[in-house]
């Protein structure tokens, strides 16, 4: 029998023609059909600040997903972080511990369970409003990369490790285990590999500050998607690299492993189980 994405969502419970999440029963056409915007397309130039919180600021500014923030469901996260930044489908469906349709405010918030301590550009909650830009964080990260033109891995790693002794010195709460080096090495590896490629690190320097600082897609500056997509797989192999390039302490007899990412982001949503109730069987489908 032929196993289609279809068949397996339909096994996995979704049988009403249009279910609670908005999913159209035409999901499977929508993840095979999943691919970056073309270089011209007219988002690239239409940039609307301000947003709020991180990466996925950078899209809705552009309108690849709602501007406003608002009414975020899974399919139109699904099409509009692949259209914008070519993040593929098992990424986008992964960190979804809201379910159902969440706006990105929601995201910002300490309870959300992918919020953690020593982030490259946030504040650490103890110490102030995690949710904004806080620059003196920043400053902090991106000059190690002071004289280059492009980032490497080890040089990541090293601010990353400034940023987590930096936290553990002012914040008596700091709390720092795998979770919380998965997750923040995650996103170091999401800015590296959306602003060039899944496998290099070397990302134009310019093109970090105008995404971090102007939450901007740098495209004025000629970035455009990588033609490869961004998966889980491509994001584990380099959150393990850049551990394993820094000197940064984590919990003693753990180690971090390419499927650490994966299964870190499944765990904070309570499981597959939880996540395949949450997403109406997406996740199931690909394979989380
Ligand atoms: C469903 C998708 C996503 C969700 C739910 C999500 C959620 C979050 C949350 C809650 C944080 C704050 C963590 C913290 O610093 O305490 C964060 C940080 C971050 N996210 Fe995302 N994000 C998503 C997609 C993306 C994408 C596609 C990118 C691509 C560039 C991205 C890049 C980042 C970066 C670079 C940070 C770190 C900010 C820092 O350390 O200062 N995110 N994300």
């Amino acid at each position: 029998m032929r196993v289609t994405l279809a068949s397996l969502i339909l096994g996995a419970g979704v049988i009403s023609a249009q279910s609670l999440l908005g999913l159209p029963l035409d999901i499977e056409a929508l993840l095979s059909s999943l691919m970056p915007a073309g270089a011209n397309d007219p988002r690239f130039a239409d940039f609307h600040p301000p947003g709020s919180g991180d990466g996925m600021s950078s899209l809705a500014n552009h309108g690849f997903i709602h501007r406003d923030g608002k009414k975020m469901t899974i399919p139109h996260l699904i099409k509009g972080l692949a259209e914008g930044l070519n993040m593929g489908a098992d990424f986008t469906v992964a960190p979804n511990p809201l379910g159902g349709s969440f706006d990105l405010d929601d995201l910002n918030t300490h309870n959300f369970p992918i919020e953690h301590d020593a982030s490259m550009s946030r504040q650490d909650a103890a110490l102030g409003n995690a949710q904004p830009f806080y620059n003196p964080n920043w400053q902090q990260y991106i000059s190690f990369f002071d004289g280059k033109t492009t980032t490497d891995i080890p040089t990541a790693s090293k601010a990353k490790f400034a940023r987590y002794q930096d936290s553990l010195a002012k914040n008596p709460d700091f709390t720092y285990g795998v979770r919380e080096a998965v997750l923040s090495y995650g996103e170091n590896t999401l800015y590296l590999q959306t602003l060039s490629d899944p496998v290099s690190g070397k990302a134009n320097v310019e093109y970090v500050k105008t995404l971090f600082e102007q939450e901007k897609l740098p495209c004025e500056l000629g970035w455009r998607p990588s033609a490869a997509p961004i998966t889980l797989a491509s994001i584990g192999v380099m959150v393990a690299e850049l551990n394993g390039a820094s000197p940064e302490p984590i919990p003693e007899g753990l180690e971090i492993f390419t499927d650490s990412y994966k299964d870190v982001l499944v765990a904070v949503v309570g499981g597959s189980r939880i996540l395949a109730n949450l997403t109406e069987g997406i996740s199931s489908a690909l394979g989380l």
